[in-house]
């Protein structure tokens, strides 16, 4: 059995630094075979009371948008973003490396919490992380708000949907990156988007998934 112990050793040891298939600029310390660390760590992770290792993985709605981010920079730069639900940070990555002003990457995991600090140190950006969670609090001033592959669990994507239409109503840009997920709001979005994303069989059904980035409208 695997020791967690400290979470930045545990990452290292555990992962490889890897371009992401849709966004080779971008190096995150991944699982290159998902199942093995899946698998590893369950376990452990589970009595720990840990949630599983989402942050070792590029979802294909990060990485959709982070795609997006990075060939429309103007959708960030200079702009106060938050990358809610951040796992890896690919998204807060993005927008940093396309000018953000400032960056806070979130995610309640705090073994995400050190690979986000972990992967911004490769990419060289400056950002903030955060592992509180944000769901129902106030607007800290956010001009955009990302959120990368976060509709796969309906009480997650309950919790979000009406926080983030206040964000979108209060005139905020929210983009979600999404491959068709079953709890994806089914009205009131904008389609900006569409990119073929790499993906691995051992966490989506298909070796490609097509994935959309969208706008939320405030209904
Ligand atoms: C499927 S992963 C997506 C990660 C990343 N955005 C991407 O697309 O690669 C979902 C992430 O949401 C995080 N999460 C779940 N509930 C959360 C909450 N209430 N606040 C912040 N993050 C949360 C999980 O820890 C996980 O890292």
């Amino acid at each position: 059995m695997v020791r967690i112990g400290d979470p930045s050793l545990f990452i290292r040891k555990n992962t490889e630094l890897l371009p992401s298939p849709l966004v080779p600029e971008i190096r995150l310390h991944v699982a290159s075979d998902a199942l093995p660390l899946w698998e590893m760590t369950e376990e452990e992770l589970e009595q720990a009371g840990l949630p599983p290792p989402f942050w070792a993985f590029a979802w294909a709605g990060g990485q959709a948008l982070a795609r997006y981010i990075l060939d429309h920079p103007n959708v960030v730069r200079g702009k106060r973003v938050l990358d809610f639900g951040a796992g890896s940070g690919l998204d807060g990555i993005a927008a940093a490396m396309s000018g953000a002003a400032f960056v806070l990457s979130a995610d309640i995991d705090h073994f995400s919490g050190e690979a986000i600090r972990l992967n911004a140190e490769v990419n060289y950006v400056s950002l903030l992380v955060s592992t509180d969670d944000l769901v129902g609090q106030p607007n800290r001033g956010w001009d955009v708000v990302l959120v990368g592959d976060m509709c796969y669990e309906q009480p997650l994507a309950g919790r979000i949907e009406s926080w983030l239409r206040g964000f979108a109503g209060a005139g905020v840009t929210v983009l979600i990156g999404d491959p068709g997920r079953t709890y994806l709001p089914k009205s009131g979005m904008e389609l900006l988007a569409t990119y073929n994303v790499e993906t691995t069989r051992a966490l989506e059904d298909n070796d490609v998934r097509r994935t959309n980035v969208w706008r939320l409208l405030k209904e």
